[in-house]
């Protein structure tokens, strides 16, 4: 991956999810989101509106101009013509690995595929996956928009090779 990444799709937008939301959107990045509670728009809203005030104190350099959010009403949808994928689901392994199975199959093209996970192994993780080698976990430190540190964990079928083939 060697160019800027301008559209992501985040899978769970929960306290996490959101913290990525805020995370891409304030650095100009657009962002897909598929959350299928009722609620998730709302709270993902309020959190945002909170990260552009913490945001704003965070530098005296003008806000870059905000990405676009989109709310989709599936998974399949929310990853379509984006360039990064995070899912952060709740933390069960199956849970995980059918969402993860699920970007795999609907996003063929999408070279980087991570998981917020906190305590569960990749390796599980991208068990089931075509295509494994381009999945790993990125979990990042909370609140996600204003510490910018992402623990990064390859499995045993993660590959180690920078790609722009995919
Ligand atoms: N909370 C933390 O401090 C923290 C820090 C780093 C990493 N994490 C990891 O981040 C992940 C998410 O944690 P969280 O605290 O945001 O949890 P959360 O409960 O706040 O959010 C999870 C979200 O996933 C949604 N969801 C449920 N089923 C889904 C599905 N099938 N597809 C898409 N979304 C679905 C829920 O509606 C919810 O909004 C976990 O793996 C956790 O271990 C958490």
């Amino acid at each position: 991956m060697s160019k800027l990444i301008k559209k992501v799709a985040l899978i769970g937008g929960g306290v996490i999810g959101g913290g990525w939301a805020a995370r891409f959107l304030l650095n100009g990045i657009d962002v897909n989101v598929y959350d299928p509670s009722d609620s998730a728009e709302r709270s993902l809203n309020e959190m945002l509106s909170n990260a552009r005030g913490a945001y704003s104190k965070l530098t005296m350099a003008p806000l870059l101009k905000p990405g676009k959010l989109v709310f989709f009403d599936s998974l399949e949808k929310a990853v379509q013509d984006v360039e990064f994928v995070q899912e952060s689901a709740p933390e069960r392994l199956e849970l995980k690995r059918s969402i993860i199975n699920q970007i795999d199959r609907y996003a063929p093209e999408i070279p980087l595929i991570c998981s917020s996970t906190s305590g569960l192994k990749p390796s599980d993780l991208q068990a089931e996956m075509q295509h494994p080698e381009r999945f790993m976990v990125g979990h990042p430190f909370n609140p996600v928009y204003l510490l910018p540190l992402v623990e990064i964990c390859g499995g045993e079928k993660t590959s180690c090779k920078q790609s722009n083939s995919r």
